[in-house]
């Protein structure tokens, strides 16, 4: 049974929502869906706005759908969706109905499509979106690391508009 929480209820670990359970982030345009998985990115407040932030990098498919529309929804799955999650990480939505496959329950509320049996739905709104750049990398050392091939992550930063859990 879902339940609408306030940011100010979250009670979950980002550390671990966000870099061990992962995030499906999820977004729609022209009619289609795709959704990918993530586990870089973080959640706070900017510009007086619950937010939360998330990194995509270029070759993406779902960058195309997230580029295209003003929301987005991040969901969280519980240990029972990691071989889909798992899934959803490492093949291309441009090659596979990767949704349909992975068996997940799809429904849709205001215009956007989000996941039935998620932990956590996050229904969110584009606020900023910025591209990574060579020259800003203080730390040099995460750039040679993670950007041989110079595909720098964009990072949105998004509104948090509306929480769903799962108990
Ligand atoms: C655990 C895990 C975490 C990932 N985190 C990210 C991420 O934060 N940003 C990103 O651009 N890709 C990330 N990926 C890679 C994409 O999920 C993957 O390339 C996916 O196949 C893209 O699908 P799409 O082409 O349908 O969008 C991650 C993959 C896995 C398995």
């Amino acid at each position: 049974m879902s339940k609408e929480i306030t940011p100010a209820e979250f009670d979950y670990n980002v550390f671990n929502t966000i870099g061990k359970d992962w995030m499906l982030i999820s977004a729609s345009a022209n009619g289609k869906t795709n959704a990918m998985t993530a586990s870089w990115g973080g959640m706070g407040v900017m510009w007086g706005k619950n937010v939360a932030y998330i990194v995509i990098r270029p070759q993406r498919y779902t960058k195309e759908f997230i580029d295209a529309s003003d929301e987005l929804t991040i969901s969280v799955f519980g240990e029972e969706k990691r071989k889909a999650m798992t899934y959803m990480g490492t093949v291309s939505g441009r090659d596979e109905d990767k949704i349909a496959k992975a068996g997940f329950a799809v429904f849709e509320a205001d215009g956007q499509k989000f996941f039935g049996d998620a932990k956590i739905t996050m229904f969110c709104r584009k606020l900023y979106a910025q591209e990574m750049q060579e020259n800003c990398f203080i730390d040099k050392s995460c750039d040679e690391k993670w950007y041989a091939d110079k595909d720098y992550h964009t990072m949105y930063i998004v509104e948090i508009q509306k929480i769903l859990v799962n108990d």
